[in-house]
C-alpha cells in the first residue's frame, strides 16, 4: 500500500508509539481489504464507548493510548447521560467506569458529544471521505448525504482520528457504490411517517441482507430516510442504499438497474410490523432525534402528563439549540437525555415491553435490553404514554 513520507516517519515511531501502532493498523486493515492507499477524512465517529460493551479490557486499552485527535472526532451514544445519571437511575460503580473511558476519550482529543447523529453537529457534504462506526450514521451519510464511509469498528475509527486518514478500499471507492438489488415498494395502506419507514427498513433489511439496495416508488424526508436506513442497518448491514430520485447519488448520475434482482414489498408486509402489544415504557429518539423531530414531541407532549415513563433520546447540541422544546417536552413529565439511547444505557433492561417509534430499536431492543418492542408512530408513542 502507498504510503507518504509522513506516513512512513509515523511508521517508523518518530512521532510516537500510540500513533505507530494506529498507523500499523490502519495498514494492516487496508491491506486485509486490499487499499492501494491512505485516504485523508473530514471526521471520525468513534464507537466503542459504552462501558456496557467494551468492558474493563476496552478501558485498559483506551488508557494506554497517547496521542490527539487531528479531525474532528465524536463518540457513539454511551450508556449513560453525562450530566443527569443519577436522575436516570444508573448505578453509581457503571457510571464511574463510564465516566473513565469518557475521560479516557477526552485525553485522546475526542469531542465529547455522544451520538449516533453526527451529521446535525458537522458540516458533511456530498464525496467527503468520512471514519464513521455506527451503523445508522453510516447509513445516513453514505446514502443521505453522499459522503463515503465504510462502516468503521471502533478501533478502526480511532486510529483514524488520531491519523487523519482511513484506508481506501469499500464504499470509500465509486465503483463499490452500485446498486445491487431493486426493492419496489407497492403503494402502502397507510400514510407513510418515520415509523412506517421504520417498519419497511425492518423488513427490507431482511431480505436485502448486506447488498446496496435500490428502491423505487417512495419519496421519502430525510427523516423518514434516516429511520428507513437505520432499520436496514440493523436487520441487514446495509451501509448504503439509494431511493430513485431521492438520495443525491441517484440525481447526480443516475444508475443502470437493468438485470438487478428485483424484491417487491406489498403495504400488508409493513403493516405486519406494526402489534398491539401493552407496553410499560416508550422511548424515542433511535437514530437521535432531529430538531424537526423533537419539535413533533414537543408539541404532541405541550400541555399533557405521561404516566408510563417516557425518553426522548438526543444530541447534547440539538438540546442545546432548542431548549424551549426540551422545556415543554420535560413539563409533562417525559425525560429529554443525550449522551446515551434505548439500547445501550443499562437502565432499559429495569423494562418488560418498550414502545419506539423506530425499525432499529425493534429490532435491538429484544437482545439489547431483554424488553419485548413494539413500534407505533409518534403520536401513537404519546397516546399510549399520556393514556
Ligand atoms: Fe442511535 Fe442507539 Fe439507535 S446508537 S441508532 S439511538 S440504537
Amino acid at each position: 500500500m502507498y504510503l507518504d513520507k509522513d506516513d512512513e516517519k509515523i511508521l517508523a515511531g518518530e512521532q510516537g508509539e500510540t500513533r505507530q501502532k494506529m498507523l500499523a493498523l490502519l495498514v494492516a486493515l487496508g491491506k486485509v481489504f486490499g487499499a492501494e492507499q491512505l485516504v485523508p477524512i473530514k471526521s471520525a465517529q468513534v464507537s466503542g464507548a459504552s462501558y456496557k460493551t467494551i468492558g474493563e479490557y476496552g478501558l485498559q486499552w483506551l488508557s494506554s493510548l497517547d496521542a490527539k485527535a487531528v479531525v474532528p472526532a465524536v463518540l457513539n451514544p454511551i450508556g449513560m447521560p453525562r450530566g443527569r445519571w443519577e436522575e436516570m437511575g444508573v448505578d453509581p460503580d457503571f457510571a464511574a467506569k463510564q465516566n473513565a473511558v469518557v475521560a479516557a476519550y477526552e485525553r485522546l482529543g475526542v469531542t465529547l458529544e455522544c451520538t449516533c447523529t453526527p451529521y446535525y453537529l458537522y458540516q458533511t457534504g456530498f464525496g467527503d471521505h468520512l471514519a464513521w462506526s455506527e451503523s445508522s450514521a453510516v447509513s445516513y451519510v453514505n446514502s443521505v448525504i453522499g459522503a463515503r464511509t465504510n462502516r468503521e469498528g471502533g478501533p478502526g475509527a480511532l486510529a483514524a482520528a488520531l491519523i487523519g486518514k482511513t484506508p481506501c478500499y469499500g464504499l470509500h471507492l465509486a465503483e463499490n457504490r452500485n446498486p445491487a438489488v431493486v426493492v419496489d415498494v407497492a403503494r402502502p395502506s397507510r400514510k407513510m411517517g418515520i415509523a412506517e419507514y421504520g417498519a419497511l427498513g425492518y423488513y427490507a433489511g431482511k431480505l436485502v441482507g448486506n447488498r446496496i439496495p435500490y428502491f423505487r416508488g417512495i419519496r421519502p424526508d430525510r427523516d423518514q430516510l434516516k429511520a428507513l436506513g437505520a432499520a436496514m442497518a440493523a436487520t441487514g448491514a446495509v451501509a448504503l442504499y439509494h431511493v430513485e430520485g431521492v438520495t443525491p447519488e441517484t440525481v447526480k448520475s443516475p444508475f443502470a438497474t437493468a438485470g438487478l434482482e428485483t424484491i417487491s414489498v406489498e403495504a400488508a408486509e409493513i403493516e405486519r410490523v406494526f402489534t398491539d402489544i401493552p407496553v410499560d415504557a416508550v422511548a424515542v429518539g433511535c437514530p437521535h432525534c432531529s430538531p424537526e423531530e423533537l419539535s413533533r414531541v414537543s408539541q404532541l407532549l405541550a400541555g399533557k402528563h405521561v404516566r408510563k415513563p417516557f425518553y426522548v433520546f438526543v444530541s447534547q447540541g440539538v438540546i442545546d439549540a432548542n431548549r424551549q422544546k426540551v422545556d415543554t417536552i420535560e413539563k409533562s413529565g417525559a425525560r429529554v437525555y443525550a449522551d446515551t439511547c434505548m439500547v445501550v444505557s443499562p437502565v432499559m433492561s429495569r423494562y418488560k415491553a418498550i414502545m419506539v417509534n423506530s425499525g432499529k430499536a425493534l429490532a435491538y431492543v429484544p437482545d439489547m435490553c431483554g424488553a419485548v418492542a413494539r413500534i407505533g408512530t409518534i403520536e401513537n408513542c404519546v397516546d399510549v404514554a399520556t393514556a
